[in-house]
């Protein structure tokens, strides 16, 4: 057994709202690491609006993941190479049928099978919002990434996002160690307990879990990197530690703000330009900023408050 990729690191991405650039950012965060010479495989994995494929220029979807759940194909099988050196991906087409009867015992068994694969490391591309789907395989991964645009509504629905995947953690966590039901009465009595949100209801169960230091110690290794994609000005770079700041405050989920994109006024023209098996052409300064995206969330640093400029 060749033991090279024995360690793949699984990144997921994802965020709440729609259209922020979770594909674009994780496509271009496999050619980086890509050009690091790692051998890296973007899953798509987002069951609602599969399109990994399109931004390496792969017009037809020749093999796919649902495939995997649908006919018990072996993942290796459904990998399809794009003329990017060491980068390969495993496209998305989903029916509704096959996304809604997902068990999570699939779940387990598709994290297994991806850990197997010959890589360095593996992005998975999810989708948008907060389903069920979506929030499971992002917590199956080794290292968690949302995308927002600086926009109040996009900031929102990351927060959601955020709440609700650290909160099904918590249950995750509860239900194995046998405490779900007891924080459901805890929650259930919040008043009596003066407990008014999450975080006081987590506040709550870890003075109750003094003697449970496993729980404790899963819950602060929960870390998420945020990622600013779409910046008009540099002003805008500021969201990023204030998101940091909230995240802290009101879920009290340690957030890294990893970087910040640009807007790139060509882009459409670079999209509707792709030709198959070609990759996007995207301009030399987002380059360098998704580069240091992918440094960051590689060694776990964020950038620091004050130093982030651009223009
Ligand atoms: N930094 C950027 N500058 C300009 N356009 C961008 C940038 N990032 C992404 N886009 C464009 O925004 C659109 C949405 O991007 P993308 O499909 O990556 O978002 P998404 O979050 O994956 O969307 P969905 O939720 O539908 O999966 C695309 O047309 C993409 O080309
Ligand atoms: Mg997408």
């Amino acid at each position: 057994m060749d033991m090279k990729y024995i360690d793949s690191e699984i990144w997921a991405i994802a965020g709440g709202k729609g259209g922020t650039g979770k594909s674009f950012l994780t496509s271009q965060m496999a050619v980086a690491l890509a050009e690091k010479n790692k051998k890296v495989i973007v899953i798509d994995t987002d069951f609602g609006g599969a399109n990994i494929h399109s931004f390496f220029g792969l017009k037809k979807k020749t093999s796919s993941l649902n495939l995997f759940f649908d006919d018990k194909e072996p993942l290796q099988n459904l990998i399809i190479e794009t003329d990017i050196k060491n980068l390969s991906i495993i496209p998305g087409d989903y029916n509704a049928i096959t996304i809604d009867s997902i068990k999570y015992m699939q779940k387990l068994k598709l994290l297994r099978h991806i850990k197997k694969l010959e890589a360095d490391y593996i992005l998975l591309d999810l989708g948008a919002g907060s389903t069920f789907n979506t929030i499971d395989f992002f917590l199956l991964a080794d290292k968690l990434t949302v995308v927002t645009v600086p926009e109040i509504t996009a900031i929102e629905n990351l927060f959601q996002f955020i709440r609700n995947t650290y909160f099904r953690k918590l249950f995750f966590l509860l239900g194995v160690y046998g405490l779900k039901n007891k924080a459901k009465e805890i929650w259930k009595n919040r008043k009596k307990h003066k407990i008014t949100n999450i975080i006081g209801l987590i506040d709550f169960i870890k003075t109750e879990l003094d003697d449970n230091p496993a729980i404790l110690a899963e819950l602060s290794d929960f870390s998420i990197n945020i990622i600013l994609n779409k910046l008009r000005n540099s002003s805008e770079i500021d969201q990023g530690f204030s998101i940091r700041s909230l995240c802290l405050k009101y879920l009290g989920v340690n957030a890294l703000f990893s970087g910040y994109v640009e807007y790139d006024f060509q882009f459409w023209k670079n999209l509707s330009l792709i030709q198959p098996n070609s990759n996007i052409n995207i301009s030399p300064r987002i380059k360098k900023e998704i580069f240091q995206i992918t440094e960051n969330i590689i060694n776990e640093k964020q950038i620091k408050i004050g130093t982030a400029r651009y223009g």
